[in-house]
This record gives structure tokens, sequence and C-alpha cells, in this order.
């Protein structure tokens, strides 16, 4: 996958909320083509793989939890300088430290229910790209 491409989930208190046609609007107004999209739900498994950097993190269980307790919408994002652009658009982890604009000042909850995944290198994007979508659903 080329440096111009970034990974993405809508986590699972976005779409409980029903913010999944806004951010899906707000992603493409901000100019990302969407190149894969489905709607799914992980596994414990599946989870702790995805998040397998994070697992000697003390919320890591919480995490794991979280990001199984409904569907997820999971993306593959095309834009010039797709990662770094994209972590600007979704805004710190934190609600309470995300810039105004920001999708996560908008729709997160918290640290931990923060409604947006966003890749943090070109290296990850591909392998999160890779997690989710086979060649044959990127288009
Ligand atoms: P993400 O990977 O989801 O895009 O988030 P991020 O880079 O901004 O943050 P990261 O440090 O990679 O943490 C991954 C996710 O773990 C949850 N978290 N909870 N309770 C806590 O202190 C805490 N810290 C992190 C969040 O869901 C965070 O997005
Ligand atoms: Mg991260």
């Amino acid at each position: 996958m080329s440096s111009n491409r970034t990974f993405t989930m809508i986590k699972p208190d976005a779409i409980e909320k029903g913010y999944t046609g806004e951010i899906l609007n707000k992603i493409v107004a901000s100019g990302f083509r969407i190149i894969s999209m489905k709607m799914t739900q992980m596994s414990k498994r599946d989870a702790e793989m995805f998040y397998a950097v994070h697992q000697e993190r003390p919320f890591f269980s919480e995490l794991v939890s979280f990001m199984t307790r409904g569907p997820i919408v999971a993306a593959i994002l095309e834009k010039e300088n797709a990662v770094d652009d994209f972590r600007t658009l979704i805004g710190a982890t934190n609600p309470d430290e995300a810039a105004d604009g920001t999708l996560r000042k908008q729709f997160a909850t918290s640290m931990g229910e923060n409604a947006l995944h966003g890749s943090d290198s070109n290296e990850n994007a591909e392998i999160e790209g890779a997690f989710h979508f086979s060649v044959r659903e990127m288009f």
C-alpha cells in the first residue's frame, strides 16, 4: 500500500450513537477517497491481534471489550499525506484535548471511547488495512 493511504475504524460508541453517516460525510468532505469499506464486528481474538502493540498497557482488556461490543465500520482512505492528515482530522486521543473542528472533539465520549481509529504510520496503515481487507476489496 502506498504512503497516500490510511486505515480507519468508526468505533462501536460512534455507531451506537448513530454518527456513522455524519462521520463518513466529514471524512469525504475533507478530501479522503474511500478505497475499501465494510461494517463488521471484531472477535476478541481479532481485537487482541489488532491492538497487540498495547497488550502490556493497563487499559488493554477494557480496549478489547469496547472494540468488540458492537459493529465497527472499517475503511481504507486515500489522500495525499493521508496518515498525518487523518490524524489531524480526528484529533487527540483524549477528546478533552482534541482541537475544535476535529472528529473526536465532536463525536468522542472519553479517552477510551473516542469514536474513531486512525493509523499512526504508513507501515501500520498497510498492516491494518490488510488485517481487514483482501486485495480484491481495495478499489
Ligand atoms: P487509535 O489507535 O485508536 O487511533 O488511537 P490513538 O492512536 O489516538 O491512541 P493509542 O495510544 O493508539 O490508543 C489506542 C486506543 O486505546 C484506547 N485508550 N484508552 N483509558 C485509556 O487511558 C486509554 N488510552 C488509550 C483508546 O480507544 C485509544 O484510541
Ligand atoms: Mg493508535
